[in-house]
């Protein structure tokens, strides 16, 4: 499938998951992110939009990027994809398992640790759990790795210990930390793509400042700040609820922003 352009995500949707990833498809999304993390997210819903989808001839599985994520005990409620008791090891690969159980499928194309054990380090737990999705992604259950809520220090100390670097990283993308500036750069220089959410919730200030901006490019200042995400490289993600939102947002991805334009928004909120 060709790389994808821009990410829906499906947390937070509980008995709407299933019908809005239906939607999404019909939208015209293909690149469905989501967690086998119960308190976030219902995967199993994912699974039935998808075979919805497929039913009714929207997409076939070949059209898809399907990413799914290994979250620790401590990210879950008690509803574990794994025997906690298991070594990490067993816990990725049982949670592995059952992430392709509920979305119908023998692979998915990206894998993630949703986050690192430690806030600051890159920790022996996370060795541990990246040699095993190491090996799922060996043994053709996901074609590509990726990690999440990583700093600039998890990834440098990855690449101390000559780990194997990530094809993705996902993070909540800040506009007054330049967008993530320091991780973004790291990902450039590594060939890694960057994925970012919350680009609207966690800037809802600059969302508004947009608004003229948006105004004069017949634009909504949602779509400036996608096409903005989009020019400097990034992948980006919504997980909209609104059929309108989601034509909209995938929209920008049609939308050039003006040089000035992108200056202005890159140094917009320091
Ligand atoms: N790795 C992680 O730890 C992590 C953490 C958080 C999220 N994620 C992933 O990222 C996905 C997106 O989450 P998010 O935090 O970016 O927030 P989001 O779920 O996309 O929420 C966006 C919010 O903005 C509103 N909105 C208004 N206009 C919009 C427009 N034109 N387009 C889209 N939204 C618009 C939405 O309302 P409407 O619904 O009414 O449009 C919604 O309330 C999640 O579903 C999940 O897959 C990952």
């Amino acid at each position: 499938m060709p790389a994808p352009t821009f990410l829906y995500g499906t947390a937070w949707k509980e008995d709407r998951t299933a019908a809005l990833v239906e939607l999404a498809l019909r939208a015209g999304f293909r690149a469905i992110d989501t967690a086998n993390q119960r308190r976030h997210y219902f995967e199993a819903g994912v699974g039935e939009g998808l075979a919805a989808a497929y039913r009714a001839g929207v997409v076939t599985r070949d059209d898809l990027f399907l990413q799914t994520k290994f979250t620790y005990a401590r990210g879950q409620d008690n509803r574990l994809p794994y025997d906690p008791a298991a070594t990490l090891t067993v816990q990725v690969a049982q949670s592995l398992a059952s992430s392709l159980e509920h979305l119908g499928t023998d692979h998915v194309e990206s894998f993630v640790l949703h986050g690192p054990a430690s806030n600051y380090d890159w920790t022996n737990f996370d060795t541990e759990v990246w040699e095993a999705m190491r090996r799922e992604r060996d043994a053709g259950r996901a074609r590509l790795l990726g990690v999440s809520n990583v700093s600039l220090d998890h990834l440098q100390q990855m690449e101390a210990a000559r780990a194997e670097l990530p094809a993705f990283v996902q993070n909540r993308c800040f506009a007054s930390q330049g967008w993530d500036r320091d991780v973004r750069q790291f990902c450039r220089q590594h060939d890694i793509v960057y994925q970012g959410f919350s680009l609207l919730t966690a800037n809802r200030e600059v969302v508004h400042a947009l608004s003229p901006l948006a105004k004069r490019l017949h634009a909504t200042p949602a779509q400036i700040i996608f096409a903005f995400a989009r020019s400097i490289g990034m992948l980006p993600m919504t997980g909209t609820t609104s059929a309108d939102h989601m034509k909209e947002d995938l929209a920008s991805l049609n939308l050039t922003l003006p040089q000035e334009a992108m200056n202005a928004i890159e140094s917009i909120a320091e």
